[in-house]
């Protein structure tokens, strides 16, 4: 990795009479100063310096220790004292004309990346020009550009996300082998809503979300001692940046966007065209609202965080344990028409936990054999459980696993007869610090704070539960059976 800078350093006056100074200057510099830190024979390399006026030129190469605009800041303040002392005068700023980075990489990468005004592949290396002022260069522009190179070459790479078996229970014999989506709007029980992947539940379907939620509260929420919330379904891009969120989600948001003004002379274009044409102006609307706010409810738990945000908290409260159920969660889902399995609106249940370390890797243990013995005793379902790229790492676009060993995500999946796939339908993470560390949220001991969160997918255990024991309530295994009563029809149709 290379980088190399061609810029100058404003200053107050002309400096042709510091020239000598400034050549002891340079070169103690290349000997110390730009060779700190960095492993021996390493560092950045000052190649030129001239003055021009009330310009200071520097061309700066180096390697990824010292990176060229890391020297170029670090020689600010010495010089500074240098030249105010002996002849008053003060560095103004700092002017970049060329900035260039050079990395080795296998393939040329097509994307368009900020701050890049132009890109080549030579001799098998990735030559990227860069567009950046001092700014630029304090934000640490050239860094994060850097680990973006390397997120993406290792895309290219074909890095995948991971998945491990954890634990896989016997196979079943299954009578039904139908796709339970068309069987069920076959029966009316639900019927496609006017959005897009979105479905209206009819009372039986529902009933049958109802009764998943009592056995979460009887087997879970009870005797886990849960108190319920009520999380925000409106998610700004300020809690989105502290999650991770606005690293990856875009091709999958719903975005909100308010109107520009509620002022109704604003609006009364729109009115006066829709009463005119019964057609709603769409580019006429798309001028009159503003930029996206955020997006709608994606992951549940997230916007339950500024509930903490800034908080030293008493370590003697937790662990905490807490559910949201009161919306929708939306995702723009890969096209085409899905089964009731794949869904751009969907119903959860969203359990998160919080406490040290120990005390939310205790509580996950808890809960998963909660679940097993749902799934197995009360659901009678075929799934197994596999250790994944971890949510809230595969929402910001990433795979692999976690740096902690400890914290992670379980997948819990089902086998749906109808085409032999496995289907998520439940998932249970340890997230590590992840949230309290991006929300600011401490113990008041200095331990530190751990997080935990399950999503209880109503979609997806009904999609299990029915491609595995079908419609008909008579072949449901009995506790379930119990426990739902009768599920009367309600509407006929002509
Ligand atoms: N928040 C987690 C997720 O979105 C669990 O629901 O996957
Ligand atoms: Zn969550």
């Amino acid at each position: 990795m290379e980088f190399y800078l061609s810029g100058h350093f404003k200053m107050s006056n002309d400096v042709s009479d510091a020239k000598e100074d400034l050549d002891d200057f340079f070169s103690d510099a290349n000997d110390g100063l730009l060779k700190r830190g960095a492993p021996k024979g390493c560092g950045a390399k000052i190649l030129s310096w001239g003055v021009r006026d009330n310009k200071i030129l520097i061309e700066i190469s180096s390697d990824r220790y010292v990176r060229a605009h890391d020297a170029m800041l670090r020689l600010r303040k010495p010089l500074s004292d240098l030249l105010g002392k002996k002849y008053r005068i003060g560095v103004r700023g700092i002017e970049i004309e060329q900035f260039r980075i050079s990395v080795e990489a296998k393939e040329p990468i097509e994307s368009k990346i900020p701050f890049v005004k132009e890109s080549r592949y030579e001799d098998g290396k990735l030559v990227l020009e860069l567009e950046v002022s001092q700014s630029e260069i304090q934000d640490r522009i050239p860094d994060r550009i850097l680990t973006l190179l390397d997120e993406k070459l290792a895309d290219y790479g074909g890095k995948k996300e991971h998945w491990e078996l954890l634990w896989e229970s016997e196979p079943k014999e299954f009578k039904f082998k139908l796709d339970p989506t068309e069987q069920l709007v076959k029966k009316r029980w639900i019927l496609h809503g006017s959005s897009r992947g979105q479905w209206i539940y009819g009372p039986q379907v529902t009933k049958v979300f109802r009764t998943f939620e009592k056995i979460v509260e009887k087997e879970i929420l009870k005797p886990l001692e849960y108190s319920e919330m009520i999380f925000p379904k409106i998610v700004t891009w300020d809690v989105w940046k502290k999650t991770g969120h606005a690293k990856g989600i875009y091709p999958e948001m719903y975005y909100i966007c308010t109107p520009k003004t509620r002022d109704p002379k604003f609006w009364e274009e729109v009115i006066d065209y829709y009463k005119v044409t019964n057609e709603v102006p769409l580019e006429l609307i798309k001028e009159k609202i503003d930029y996206p706010i955020g997006g709608m409810c994606y992951a549940q738990c997230p916007p339950f965080w500024p509930f903490l945000q800034g908080e030293t908290l008493p370590d003697d409260i937790f662990p905490i344990k807490i559910f949201d159920r009161s919306g929708t969660s939306h995702r723009y889902e890969s096209g085409g028409i899905h089964g009731m399995e794949r869904v751009d609106e969907f119903h959860r249940i969203e359990l998160v936990w919080i406490g040290t370390k120990k005390q939310v890797i205790d509580h996950s243990k808890k809960l998963q054999k909660r679940y097993t013995r749902i799934f197995n005793d009360i659901l009678d379902l075929q799934w197994r459980s596999a250790w994944v790229t971890p949510w809230f790492m595969a929402q910001e676009g990433l795979t692999g696993l976690s740096e902690e060993k400890e914290s992670g995500t379980i997948d819990y999946e089902a086998i749906l007869p109808y085409n032999n796939t496995w289907l998520e339908f439940q998932n249970l993470s340890v997230n590590g610090d992840k949230y309290p560390k991006g929300f600011n949220v401490k113990l008041q001991s200095g331990k530190e704070l751990w997080s935990g969160c399950s999503g209880i997918g109503l979609e997806r255990w009904a999609s299990a539960f029915f491609s595995q024991n079908g419609l008909d309530s008579n072949d449901w295994p009995d506790e379930f059976k119990k426990k739902v009563g009768d599920l009367k029809e309600i509407f006929k149709f002509l």
